[in-house]
């Protein structure tokens, strides 16, 4: 479906190839650290942080959920750049399959930016939703998941 759009697939301008490489690389690198950070959060430090003292693991965790939020905000915003430069790439993909796919996909990425922003912004309004930090960051997981796998999806459609 994508190739029916003129998308430059067999161009010979090394050109036409050079912006989309770039915004495609900035998408996937910034979707590798923020869902590989997370299942790194989940998987690996939480849980590894249990043989310290409740003392020590409050703040180890205050210390690397500190730095984490900057990782966190870095990658909304280029994945929300880069997507929507990758949208523009595709705008001209008749209606159909590929596009209800699309706006599930990205329904679903803005709950994960909408959770992670619940997570990560320093406001008091907030405090009620990070007591279950834990159900929330594998709730983004998930979503995260999913909104990879219709991307692999969406390749192909
Ligand atoms: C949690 C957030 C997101 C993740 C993990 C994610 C991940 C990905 C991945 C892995 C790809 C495949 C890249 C490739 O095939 O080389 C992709 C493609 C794409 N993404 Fe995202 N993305 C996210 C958010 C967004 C947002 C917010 C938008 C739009 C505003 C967007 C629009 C697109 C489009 C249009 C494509 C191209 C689909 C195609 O191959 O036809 N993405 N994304």
């Amino acid at each position: 479906m994508r190739e029916a759009v003129g998308l430059p697939q067999n161009s010979a301008k090394a050109g036409h190839f050079m912006l989309p490489t770039l915004f495609q690389w900035i998408h996937v690198g910034a979707a590798v650290m923020g869902v590989g950070g997370m299942g790194f959060l989940l998987g690996v430090l939480l849980p590894g942080s249990q043989v310290l003292d409740p003392a020590q693991r409050d703040l180890l965790l205050q210390a690397v959920l500190k730095r984490f939020r900057w990782v966190t905000w870095s990658v909304i915003g280029l994945l929300l750049a880069s997507g929507l430069y990758n949208v523009r790439q595709v705008w001209e993909v008749p209606p159909g399959t590929y596009w209800t796919w699309l706006k599930v996909k990205i329904a679903l990425a803005l709950a994960v930016f909408l959770i992670s922003l619940c997570l990560t912004v320093p406001l008091a309004a907030f405090d009620r939703f990070r007591e279950r930090r834990q159900f929330w960051l594998w709730t983004a997981f998930a979503l995260a998941l999913a909104v990879i796998l219709i991307s692999a999806y969406l390749r192909r459609a």
